[in-house]
């Protein structure tokens, strides 16, 4: 794993922001993997602005998103499909058709993670793929658990998940599940790059690195991984 220390979030967003914009460049018609979350707001905006200075088109561009809330409306304000709509799709060149965001709201779910799946095999797999953390360590919603899981499923909610996230809803209560692409589909992409911030993140940044490869802490896993870069800001780097 490659580790990069930045000073603050913005600097991290440019940094991430510029991986994802060369590998844009050198290939048009990626396939980009996506996350949501507070993290990665500041690469969106800066792969906006490099968008409207002409220097990146999406226009050729496919991506899939990690993951998604169960039992909320599609167009929620809390949905991840409202949230890259809000932060990144709307604002550049890319395709609708290219876009693939799980549905939590399939009948069958088990037939949407798989059908993920396949969809991403047949793109030829996720070039790059942008991830956070969550503050115990779950990287898509893959919870610590007694096991690494493998592809794209439904999964309960932790309680360490539910309370950092519930501050985002007043209307509709937060959902307890999620799809979310498994630990394997997330491993199998070429290129992963983690990035975090703030210092609620260091012991789990920490027990990432540093730590054994446990499922208990699933982004640990990511020591395993050929090609995978971890940008940091000073504060989550700060137990390292
Ligand atoms: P955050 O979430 O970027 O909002 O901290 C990261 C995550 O839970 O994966």
């Amino acid at each position: 794993m490659e580790i990069k220390i930045f000073e603050d979030a913005a600097a991290l967003g440019l940094a991430a922001a510029e991986i994802f914009a060369n590998q844009i460049k050198a290939k048009p018609d990626c396939i980009l993997g996506l996350a949501t979350g507070a993290s990665p707001v500041p690469t969106y905006t800066r792969l906006i602005e490099l968008y409207k200075a002409g220097e990146i088109s999406f226009k050729d561009v496919s991506t899939f998103n990690l993951d998604e809330y169960c039992d909320l409306p599609k167009n929620d304000k809390n949905s991840y499909y409202t949230f890259m709509h809000e932060n990144l799709f709307d604002h550049v060149d890319i395709k609708e058709e290219n876009v693939h965001i799980l549905n939590g709201n399939a009948e069958d779910t088990a037939r949407e993670a798989a059908d993920f799946d396949k969809a991403m095999a047949e793109a030829g797999g996720v070039d790059i793929q942008l991830l956070g953390i969550g503050n115990n360590g779950h990287i898509g919603f893959n919870e610590p658990a007694d096991a690494f899981t493998t592809g794209t499923f439904k999964v309960q909610l932790t309680e360490s998940t539910l309370q950092a996230n519930s501050r985002y809803f007043d209307e509709n209560p937060m959902p307890h599940y999620a799809l979310t692409m498994g630990v394997g589909s997330i491993m199998s992409a070429k290129k992963i790059v983690l990035i975090a911030t703030g210092a609620a993140k260091a012991q789990v940044i920490y027990d990432t690195v540093k730590g054994s490869v446990t499922p208990q802490v699933p982004a640990s896993i990511l020591q395993n991984h050929a090609d995978c870069i971890l940008l940091f800001d000073k504060a989550a780097a700060s137990k390292l």
